[in-house]
């Protein structure tokens, strides 16, 4: 059913493209140019790499999501664009269309781009799902897929694309490995081969291992139970209450960092670590602290899918200022650190996000910007600490 819907969804980016290859938006969108706003040129001055994550349908379909994405970001993730599922559909067949759109348009806008994710146990399609495959086979599917997206990438949009997630959430919230299909058909050295064949398809290109945190506890009155589904039968709160910050007493951070070391050791060229930093918390992490392992191995950290949502319900200034608070403590400790220079919010603004789907409509409103395309107390914060870290001359 998932891989259906799954397949629907790109078939009807296809429609879309076909649909809208006379009216204004397909034609222009490659070349659309936007003036900088202020937060973007903030960020720049700050030399920081201040990203969202896009969607192809709005990008295509709405003109205020287009100007924002275009104008307030130096940053771009494909949200699901090049996921397996979509752009691998069938074997042997790739549909870059959604990624291509997403390239050209940062293109276009100057703009820098994150390639997500090569290697993930969500939207896969039915084919690898449902695929009864050897060792030996799944490591060939595995390697022809890295070398197909990342040499179509590599000699189409080498000015823009600069990293990529190639391994996602391969830990569980224990720190044992999670049980995916990589992992059960290949084994643990999957993770390997997996960056060892995307340094092999692109041996300049920044390669990421990007994990969420999972320092998240929730005390009795979360919406959330600690695997991360709903606490239905909970009243409604903000979510966690307690964001632990010391790696090591995090099982899944411990883990992040013994892998980060192991694949070092193996000589890996892992270049970085992605921390989704997406925060069901009215507490602040400290990330400078969380991440404080990661600069002495002489990789980079990134905050890749920064977002903190508010429980649904009307506006909520209350909720605001909370999350305004996470997302300026959260991009203190990247704009602190020497080892991090990119934060990329989940999204564009409210109106998208994730996260009212993700959460059966409990959680909404997660980002900077407003469903009214304004900037929020978050995008406010933001802007006065990128001023606090503009650097001189620039
Ligand atoms: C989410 C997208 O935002 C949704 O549109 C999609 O339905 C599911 O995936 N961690 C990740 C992201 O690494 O790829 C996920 O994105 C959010 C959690």
């Amino acid at each position: 059913m998932k891989g259906l819907l799954l397949h629907l969804a790109s078939v009807s980016v296809m429609a879309l493209l076909v649909a809208c290859s006379n009216s204004d938006p397909v034609n222009t969108l490659s070349t659309s140019k936007f003036e900088a706003g202020p937060l973007r040129t903030a960020a720049d001055r700050a030399q920081i790499r201040w990203g969202a994550a896009v969607s192809v349908n709005p990008l295509l379909m709405d003109a205020q999501y287009r100007q924002l994405a275009g104008s307030e970001f130096n940053t771009l993730t494909p949200e699901n664009a090049l996921k397996f599922g979509i752009v691998h559909p069938e074997p042997g067949v790739y549909d870059f269309s959604g990624g291509d759109l997403i390239a050209d348009f940062a293109r276009a806008n100057g703009m820098k781009m994150r390639g997500h994710t090569l290697i993930w146990h969500q939207q896969l399609p039915e084919w690898i799902n449902n695929g009864q495959f050897t060792r030996d086979e799944l490591i060939a599917i595995m390697r022809e897929h890295i070398y197909t997206v990342l040499g179509h990438y590599r000699e189409r949009y080498a000015d823009v694309v600069i990293e990529w997630d190639v391994v996602n959430e391969a830990i569980a919230a224990d720190g044992s490995r999670r049980d995916t299909v990589w992992q059960r058909v290949i084994g643990d050295d999957y993770i390997a081969l997996a960056f060892q064949f995307a340094h092999e398809a692109w041996p300049e290109l920044a390669l990421y291992y990007n994990d969420f945190e999972d320092n998240q506890f929730m005390l009795l009155d979360s919406t959330f139970n600690l695997d991360g589904t709903p606490a239905l039968d909970r009243p409604k709160g903000i979510g966690a209450s307690v964001l632990l910050s010391d790696c090591s007493l995090i099982p899944k951070c411990a883990a992040m960092r013994s892998l980060a070391e192991e694949l070092l050791a193996q000589g890996i060229a892992l270049s970085g670590i992605g921390f989704q930093a997406h925060i069901a918390s009215a507490a602040s992490a400290d990330y400078a602290k969380l991440t404080e392992w990661v600069e002495p191995l002489g990789l980079k950290w990134a905050l890749t899918e920064l977002d903190t949502p508010c429980p649904v319900g009307p506006l909520d200034a209350a909720c605001f200022a909370v999350q305004a608070n996470t997302f300026s403590a959260a991009a203190r400790g990247c704009l602190e650190s020497p080892a991090c220079d990119t934060i990329v919010q989940w999204g564009v603004n409210d109106t998208y996000s994730w996260w009212p789907g993700f959460t059966f409509d409990l959680f909404e409103d997660a980002l900077a910007f407003g469903r009214d395309y304004q900037p929020k107390p978050a995008a406010d914060a933001l802007l006065a600490l990128f001023h606090q870290h503009a650097i001189p001359g620039d």
